[in-house]
């Protein structure tokens, strides 16, 4: 079965392909009937072990309004709850015959686990710190809205690296598609395989945006680290927080972008982060919905295509 596991899957034509096909939902969702039927028939389900707000209402959504139906799998509320396995629940899941299986997971590797336990396609939102390959998809969509393209933009990914999905997914996907990509932050939240990735890395902030076309940050992930190694917020502020005295520092058009959850006064200051003049936070949103179309639209034309 099709997969939707990681952006090193994906070549330039598919990730454009991809990019091509949102752009067209796009302008769906903002008609006032949002309805097609790419997906009727099919049932899409969401199974996230981990929180979400975005992904998962963006995920539900894309099913719906291709013309799935979807069932929303919340642990708190399943028999996971009772001590049930990953495994078993995704087999058990699979038995109901699903066509997609959209899976989160605080560990790295567990969507492409269950891709080898299950018989319908999955989708990859997001596993530990490893990929968010939606994501990536999704921001790319932003910035060549907002940019006009992405080949040749310097975008400086900022902030704790070491933990992010978001970030790893990213790189891959920007240098797939020519950009130059900068890593800001401090080494304590650097990752020590920083030296394969073919990026420059800063360790000052206003250096590492200083011309820069988009300003990516990232959320302080202080759920994946233990108390020793987690910074004090304000002093973290002080020296990797967005604000408009650092972003000066970027190209006089820059765009900042952020996956959300933000930490508001941690990694961006609010005055940022509500300047729909440079930021695409709220952009980004609605580009998940239709890169989650996209992704989706696609797995279901391949499964159509092996009947
Ligand atoms: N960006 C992102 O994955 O957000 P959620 O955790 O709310 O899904």
């Amino acid at each position: 079965k099709p997969h939707f596991l990681s952006v090193t899957d994906l070549n330039e034509v598919e990730v454009a392909n991809l990019l091509d096909l949102a752009e067209s939902f796009v302008a769906l969702n903002r008609q006032t009937s949002k309805k097609l039927d790419l997906l009727a028939g099919r049932t899409l389900m969401n199974l996230f072990f981990e929180n979400s707000t975005r992904t998962q209402s963006s995920f539900e959504l894309a099913g719906k309004r291709l013309g799935a139906d979807v069932v929303n799998m919340s642990p708190r509320s399943s028999s996971i709850a009772k001590g049930e396995t990953l495994i078993d629940t995704a087999v058990t899941l699979n038995a109901m015959q699903p066509d997609l299986l959209v899976v989160r997971h605080a560990s790295s590797g567990a969507a492409s686990l269950l891709s080898q336990k299950v018989t319908c396609s999955v989708v990859n939102a997001g596993d530990g710190q490893h990929e968010h390959p939606t994501q990536a998809l999704l921001d790319a969509l932003s910035m060549r809205r907002a940019c006009g393209r992405i080949a040749g933009l310097k975008v400086a990914i900022c902030g704790d690296i070491a933990h992010s999905r978001v970030a790893r997914s990213n790189i891959a996907m920007l240098q797939m598609l020519g950009a130059e990509v900068r890593l800001v932050g401090p080494p304590t939240l650097m990752p020590s395989q920083v030296d394969r990735w073919n990026v420059a890395v800063h360790h000052d902030m206003r250096k590492g945006i200083a011309g820069c076309d988009v300003v990516m940050m990232l959320r302080l992930q202080l759920e994946r680290m233990d108390g020793v190694m987690a910074p004090s917020q304000r002093e973290y502020f002080r020296f990797w927080g967005l604000d408009r005295e650092k972003l000066a520092h970027a190209a006089p058009n820059v765009k900042v972008m952020h996956p959300g959850p933000m930490n508001r006064g941690v990694e961006i200051d609010s005055d940022v982060a509500d300047d729909l003049t440079v930021s695409l936070i709220q952009d980004q949103v609605e580009m998940g919905v239709a890169a989650r179309m996209a992704v989706l639209a696609t797995l279901a034309a391949r499964l159509d295509n092996e009947r």
